[in-house]
C-alpha cells in the first residue's frame, strides 16, 4: 500500500532547489526568522470543521516567512484577516504576530507556492511543484464546500488541482464557479499593491467575502 501524499512539506524541502537556496540565505541573514515552508493555518475546531479553503500566492519575505504563519506580518493580511473577522470567519484580534491568539472559524489558510520566493514571484515549474502539497492540502478537509483564490496564480493553480483545465475555468474577479464539486470563488489578490493601485478596493473585496458568507450559510 502506498502512503497517502502528505499536505505538508517538511521543513527542508528540496524539491525547489531556488526557493530552498533562497530560504538558506535568510536562514543564515535572519536565524530568528521562521525560514521554512510555511504550514496551512487550521482552526482549532480541527479539519471536519473547514468549509472554506483560502489559498494565497506565497509567503511574504516578512510577513508569513518572518513569522511562519499565512499572510501574518505584511499588509495583506491586515485586510484579509479584518475582512474575515467581521464575517465571522475568524475571532479575537489580529495582532500580525502567530501568538496574537486569532482563530479561524470554519477556514483554512494556505498558499499556492509554501516557500518565500525571490521578488515575490514563483516560477511555474515551482507553482506546479508545490501543487504536490495543494493536492491533499484540499483533499484533507472532508466537508470543504468552498475555495477562495487569491489572484491568478493562485486561482489557476487550484484549477489544476482540482483536475479541472484553466481554459474552461479562467481567473476573474468575484462571482462563483464550480470546479470539482467545489465552489470556487476569485479575488484580485489582497495585496498592497493591488490596492494602492486601484486594482482591488476595500468594497471590492468586502463584497466577495459577503458573498462566500451568503454562500456557506445557504
Ligand atoms: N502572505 C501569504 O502568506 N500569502 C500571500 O499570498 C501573501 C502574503
Amino acid at each position: 500500500m502506498t502512503a497517502a501524499p502528505s499536505p505538508e512539506p517538511g521543513r527542508d524541502c528540496p524539491l525547489c532547489p531556488r526557493l530552498h537556496d533562497f530560504i538558506a540565505g535568510w536562514r543564515e541573514r535572519e536565524p530568528g526568522w521562521f525560514n521554512a515552508p510555511v504550514p496551512t493555518f487550521l482552526p482549532p475546531e480541527g479539519e471536519a470543521s473547514v468549509k472554506l479553503l483560502i489559498v494565497g500566492l506565497a509567503p511574504g519575505l516578512r510577513g508569513a516567512n518572518r513569522t511562519g504563519r499565512p499572510f501574518t506580518g505584511d499588509y495583506a493580511g491586515d485586510l484579509l484577516y479584518g475582512t474575515m473577522i467581521a464575517h465571522g470567519l475568524a475571532r479575537g484580534e489580529f495582532k500580525a504576530r502567530p501568538d496574537d491568539g486569532l482563530e479561524l472559524v470554519g477556514t483554512a489558510i494556505t498558499n499556492a507556492v509554501r516557500c518565500v520566493p525571490p521578488e515575490n514571484k514563483p516560477v511555474g515549474a515551482e507553482i506546479a511543484t508545490c501543487r504536490t502539497f495543494l493536492k491533499p492540502t484540499i483533499a484533507r478537509f472532508p466537508n470543504l464546500r468552498a475555495i477562495l483564490t487569491l489572484g491568478s496564480i493562485a486561482h489557476q493553480s487550484t484549477v489544476r488541482a482540482l483536475g479541472e483545465r484553466v481554459a474552461a475555468i479562467p481567473f476573474r474577479h468575484g462571482g462563483r464557479q464550480e470546479a470539482g464539486g467545489i465552489a470556487l470563488f476569485s479575488s484580485y489578490h489582497c495585496s498592497r499593491y493591488n490596492t494602492n493601485t486601484g486594482v482591488l478596493t476595500e468594497e471590492m473585496f468586502v463584497s466577495v467575502f459577503k458573498e462566500i458568507a451568503a454562500f456557506l450559510k445557504s
